[in-house]
């Protein structure tokens, strides 16, 4: 979004460990006896179900209604090209971002809200319905991919929550920790990540709350534990990593907004028609295929959110 050099800290794409780790495992597993191979194999099972209580929970069932108009952008496509400034303002961040540490973690709910609570993700996420929904998702940089995202409606949460009826809008922010996510040392972003939704927009049935990615948890890139994903608006808005969800009567001032108010806006809403001040969202870059499409009104889910700006069309909605 911002054009800016290779600070230190950004590790290189080639020095990402996960491949050489599981390369180098399978070669332990290979030099071991059978019996040595099992106990450690159940052991490396324990380990992960303990780092995830949820993993069992994948892969969900698929929701049909949501279809897609292109083919899915392979998983190692998409976790190798991310935006998540906390780990480095370029999109090579896969292996700074497995500094996260996504478990334990704890969800707070305040603001307007009949009772605020704090609970852990993993409870949060085993008390709501899991589904799979296969969404179209287009960056304000004008690339885009489709993934097949679980989770469960950010309706379901808000039931949850029960916001006060004088709550007009929910606000969310990812975790603060520069030790754990050494992006948050650089002081020109305004640290946390804040974004927001009107309270008709974040109980509209596509504002889906995520969990995980190409059925199962998601990757520490996604934005683990849990992200957003609002298909209809610029990526920018499906905040990742959320620590805080807030019922509130201003509107959120997103990260981006603060950054660049001329540039990004609260609504972001995808719309070929208005430029970006520095490039055209007439058409996007499919990742993966390198195909250009021309980019759809509300990023081709008009039918189900047109509703939701009706009047407003006049205003400058759309940044
Ligand atoms: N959330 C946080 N906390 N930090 C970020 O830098 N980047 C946003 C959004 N959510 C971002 C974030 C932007 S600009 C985009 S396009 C999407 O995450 C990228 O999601 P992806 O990496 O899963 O494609």
């Amino acid at each position: 979004m911002l054009i800016r050099s290779r600070k230190s800290w950004e590790i290189p794409e080639r020095e990402a460990t996960p491949e050489a780790f599981f390369l180098n495992r399978r070669d332990i597993l290979r030099g071991l006896g059978a019996g040595a191979v099992a106990s450690l194999a159940a052991t490396q099972v324990l380990a992960a179900a303990e780092a995830d209580p949820t993993a069992s929970l994948y892969p969900a069932k698929r929701n049909d209604a949501f279809k897609l108009d292109r083919p899915l952008t392979p998983e190692s496509t998409n976790a190798h090209y991310n935006n998540f400034y906390e780990y480095g303002t370029d999109k090579t961040i896969s292996a700074a971002a497995q500094q996260l540490e996504p478990h334990p973690w704890q969800i707070t709910i305040d603001g307007l809200v009949e009772k605020p609570m704090k609970l852990d993700v993993d409870d949060l996420i085993k008390a709501m319905p899991l589904e799979e929904r296969l969404y179209r998702h287009r960056c304000v940089e004008a690339w885009s991919m489709t993934i097949p995202w679980t989770g469960f409606s950010l309706a379901k949460l808000i039931a949850f929550a029960k916001p006060k009826p004088e709550a007009k809008y929910i606000q969310m922010e990812t975790f603060l920790d520069p030790k754990m996510a050494p992006g948050q040392e650089m002081p020109f972003y305004p640290w946390p990540y804040i974004e927001g939704l009107t309270m008709a927009e974040a109980t509209n049935e596509l504002a889906f709350m995520v969990t995980g990615a190409y059925g199962k948890p998601l990757l520490k890139q996604f934005g683990a534990p849990m992200r957003l994903a609002v298909p209809w608006k610029y990526g920018f808005k499906s905040i990742k990593s959320i620590t805080k969800i807030s019922f509130v009567t201003q509107q959120p001032n997103n990260f981006w907004q603060q950054i660049a108010s001329n540039e990004y806006g609260f609504w972001a809403n995808v719309n070929p028609a208005v430029p970006h001040p520095r490039w055209s969202q007439a058409s996007e870059r499919i990742l993966g295929t390198m195909e250009r499409k021309p980019t759809l009104l509300f990023n081709g889910y008009e039918d189900q959110v047109a509703s939701l700006y009706k009047g407003m069309e006049k205003l400058p909605l759309y940044r």
